[in-house]
C-alpha cells in the first residue's frame, strides 16, 4: 500500500483537493445544503479526515491515530474471541456424544465463520476503496475522489455482490453479538428477553440496509 494511495499525497505534499462543489441550493443551513446535493459532499469529508487538526497536527496524523485505535480494537476483539473459544473447549475436553442444539440461532452457531469472513472483507475493503489496488478497471481509481471511486468501484457487479454478502455476515454477526453483549451486561431477564432480541435484530438489519444501500444504489444507477 503506497503512501500516495493511502493519503493522496505526492512527495509529502497534499494533492490539490479534487472536491466536488456542492450544488447551489436556496438555504445557507448546512443540513439543507447537504440534503440538496443528493449525495452529500463525501469528497470534502474524505479531505477533512486527512486535514483535521491542521496546522497543529501535520496532514493525515489524526487519521492515523484513528486507524491505529481501530486496529488495536479489532485485534483485541479477535484475541478475546479466540481465548473464549479455548476456555469453552477446555471446559468440555470430550465433545458431546449426541448434540441437538435447542436454544440457539443460526447467527450464534456461525459467529466464527461470519467473523472470519468479515476480517477478510476488511482487508479487501481497505485494498479496494482506500488503496485502490483491487476491484477497479485499470486506471479508474483516483486517490481522494471518493464519490468517483464509489461509483467506479461498485459498478463492477461481482464486487458489489461480494459487499452485499459480506454485509449479510455483518448483520448475522451483529444480531448475535449485540444480544450476547446485552446478556453479558446482565440486562436480559425473563421479561426483557424478547424485546432485547428484537432490538439486536433491528439494529443489525438497519446497519445491513444502510451499508448495502451504497452498492445497490450504484448498480441501480440511482447514484452515477
Ligand atoms: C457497503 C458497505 C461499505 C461501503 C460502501 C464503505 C465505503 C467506504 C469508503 C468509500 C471508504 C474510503 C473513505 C476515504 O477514502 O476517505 C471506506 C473506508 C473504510 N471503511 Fe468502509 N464501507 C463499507 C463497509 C465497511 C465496514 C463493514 C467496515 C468495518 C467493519 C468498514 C471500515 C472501513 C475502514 C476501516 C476504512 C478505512 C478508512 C481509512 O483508514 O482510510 N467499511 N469505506
Amino acid at each position: 500500500m503506497s503512501t500516495q494511495a493511502l493519503d493522496g499525497k505526492v512527495e509529502g505534499r497534499p494533492r490539490p483537493a479534487p472536491v466536488r462543489e456542492a450544488r447551489r441550493v436556496w438555504s445557507s443551513n448546512p443540513a439543507v445544503v447537504l440534503w440538496g446535493t443528493m449525495v452529500g459532499t463525501i469528497d470534502s469529508y474524505a479531505l477533512f479526515l486527512r486535514t483535521m487538526g491542521e496546522p497543529l497536527f501535520p496532514y493525515g496524523l489524526l487519521l492515523w491515530v484513528v486507524r491505529i485505535v481501530l486496529l488495536v480494537s479489532v485485534t483485541l476483539h479477535v484475541t478475546a474471541a479466540v481465548q473464549l473459544t479455548w476456555m469453552s473447549e477446555a471446559a468440555r475436553p470430550h465433545g458431546y456424544d449426541t448434540k441437538h442444539s435447542i436454544a440457539t440461532t443460526y447467527a450464534a452457531r456461525t459467529m466464527r465463520w461470519s467473523g472470519v469472513i468479515l476480517a477478510l472483507f476488511v482487508v479487501y475493503h481497505l485494498l479496494h476503496l482506500t488503496a485502490g489496488t483491487v476491484g477497479f478497471q485499470p486506471g479508474t481509481y483516483v486517490p481522494l475522489s471518493v464519490y468517483h471511486n464509489v461509483v467506479a468501484g461498485f459498478s463492477v457487479w461481482y464486487v458489489s455482490l461480494f459487499y452485499v454478502l459480506a454485509m449479510a455476515c455483518l448483520c448475522l454477526h451483529l444480531d448475535h453479538g449485540i444480544w450476547s453483549m446485552l446478556q453479558t451486561l446482565g440486562w436480559s431477564d425473563a421479561k426483557a428477553t424478547r424485546a432485547l432480541r428484537a432490538l439486536a435484530r433491528g439494529v443489525a438489519l438497519v446497519v445491513f440496509a444502510g451499508f448495502i444501500s451504497v452498492p445497490v444504489a450504484v448498480l441501480a444507477a440511482w447514484v452515477r
